[in-house]
């Protein structure tokens, strides 16, 4: 109960729990997005029209779809057959949902390799395997590796979204303190600051890491 404690002493546990539900479905998202991601991009990549064009039509629809309904898809329609729990079919949205958008990251850092490089190590003798692993893929790196760091702070801000089923997340704590505190602003700044410091603590981080890998 919110006595004369004070606004954050007395509902601080519900933006607690909020903010950690935010950051698990973000980090997993990412980290599940990576993995799908990856695969994608591995499959736009190749020669076969068959292998390319399923992946290809993948990244198209879902980046072409609000995330809003692709969270509400999976819960409704999974519910058909199975019950999913919405914190369950919310990470699984998310990582669906970012995994399309790390392809991109992953496919247009790969690309972005100079293609001078790809002919030197092959006329060396590299085989094409090779020349991915060892050349390609680690200049790649210098750009996927930040715009993972994007993706992920995007990531933290658009979760939000799966609060629409029913998930503890920030914004949903949000509501719940909204309502029983009877506070209507209050709330909603606290969270501002909430999201703020992980967006900005994350970004800070990313360019530290961004300029060491610049140095060597
Ligand atoms: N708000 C946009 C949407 O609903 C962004 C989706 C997520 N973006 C991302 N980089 N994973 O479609």
């Amino acid at each position: 109960e919110a006595g004369d404690d004070g606004f954050v002493a007395s509902y601080w546990e519900y933006f607690w729990d909020g903010t950690l539900i935010t950051l698990l479905i973000s980090a997993l998202g990412v980290i599940f997005g990576l993995i799908i991601g990856s695969l994608l991009a591995l499959m736009r990549l190749s020669k076969q029209v068959l292998v390319r064009f399923p992946a290809t039509a993948y990244v198209e629809f879902v980046r072409g779809t609000p995330l809003l309904i692709q969270v509400m898809f999976i819960y409704f329609a999974s519910g058909m057959f199975f019950n999913l729990p919405a914190l369950i079919a919310g990470i699984i949205a998310v990582s669906l949902n970012s995994g399309a958008y790390i392809a991109e990251i992953i496919r247009g850092g790969i690309n972005s390799v100079n293609k001078g490089q790809d002919e030197a190590a092959r006329s060396l003798g590299m085989s094409k395997k090779q020349t991915m692993r060892h050349i390609v893929f680690p200049q790649a790196l210098k750009n996927i590796w930040p715009a993972l760091g994007n993706e992920f702070i995007t990531i933290i801000k658009e979760s939000s979204i799966v609060s629409v089923i029913g998930v503890g997340e920030l914004i949903f704590q949000t509501r719940v303190v909204r309502s029983i505190s009877f506070q209507g602003i209050l709330p909603l700044f606290v969270t501002m600051l909430i999201y703020f410091v992980l967006t900005y603590t994350l970004t800070k981080l990313l360019n530290f890491y961004e300029g060491r890998m610049n140095h060597d």
